[in-house]
């Protein structure tokens, strides 16, 4: 897949080509990044790309034309390496949200993409609706430019292309399943007095399924029930996980058992160790 990222600061993408699981995918060949600064698409001496709103007030607006002429760059760019024509995505706080499904169906779709990252007050609007296909925001705040909500799509969307990721653990994550993950443990087994829930050492598959299960279930239902009605909506949930939320929110309101806390959970192996 590849990625073209137009932005007037290239060198914070070092964050994704050369860090982690996305180098990895980059060095594999899965994914590659190329960035266009859009004042190398400018005419004049101070390689002008911002100037003041029309109607006034606070702030720079990006010009339209230096971007506009970035994105042909890279549109032709990939054209020439013999990539369909991709979406060209601006990152916006007043876009759609960055949700798994859309990162899910990017990945699945590969080919290229264009991020453009907008700075300042933002981008002019005639840019927008005439060279951009969609808006996409990280979330409901604002941040300062375009560049990490451009990083958290590549970087959502390289782990999710076959081969990115060593062990096939995509599959189980949040949002993966309709639910959110459930908690997870390591080595040591009591760590400043909080155990283990037992559940995880018990070495019985179906035991260790089922409470993770639960655990996605009631962790899910307390934190986002959206995302627990889109799952009955989407039939993901089993009569086994109806009956567990059933008993979940006649416990609700009190801190459930039901949702692990360490300290607080029903069963862990600090407590065994303590009987
Ligand atoms: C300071 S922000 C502009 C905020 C804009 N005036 C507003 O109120 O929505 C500058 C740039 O950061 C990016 N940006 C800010 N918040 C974002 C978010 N939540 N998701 C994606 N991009 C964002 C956009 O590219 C935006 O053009």
């Amino acid at each position: 897949m590849r990625f073209d990222v137009v932005t007037l600061f290239p060198e914070m993408f070092a964050a994704v080509t050369d860090h982690g699981i996305t180098r990895r995918a980059r060095e594999l060949g899965l994914w590659r990044l190329a960035t266009w600064n859009p004042r190398d698409f400018t005419h004049d001496r101070h390689r002008t790309v911002d100037d003041r709103p029309f109607g006034g007030g606070p702030g720079m607006v990006l010009m339209a034309e230096p971007l506009a002429a970035a994105v042909e760059g890279a549109r032709a760019a990939q054209r020439g390496a013999g990539c369909a024509a991709g979406r060209v995505v601006a990152l916006s706080a007043g876009g759609a949200l960055l949700t798994d499904e859309r990162v899910r169906a990017w990945a699945e779709k590969g080919g290229a993409m264009v991020l453009v990252c907008g700075r300042y007050e933002g981008i002019d609007q005639r840019f927008l609706d005439a060279c951009v296909d969609e808006d996409v925001s990280a979330g409901d705040f604002v941040l300062s430019g375009g560049e990490i909500a451009a990083m958290a799509v590549i970087d959502a969307v390289v782990r999710r292309l076959p081969g990115a990721l060593k062990i096939e653990s995509a599959s189980d994550e949040s949002f993966a399943t309709g639910l959110l993950d459930a908690p997870h443990f390591t080595r040591p087994e009591t760590w400043r007095g909080c155990g283990v829930p037992a559940p995880l050492l018990s070495g019985h598959h179906a035991q260790i399924g089922r409470w993770r299960r639960e655990q996605a279930l009631a962790r899910t239902a307390r934190e986002r029930p959206d995302l627990i009605a889109s799952a009955r909506a989407h039939g993901r949930l089993d009569e086994d996980d109806e009956k567990f939320l059933r008993g979940f929110a006649r416990g609700a309101g009190s801190d459930s058992p039901a949702l692990t806390n360490p300290s607080s959970a029903a069963a862990t192996s600090a407590e065994h160790a303590a009987q």
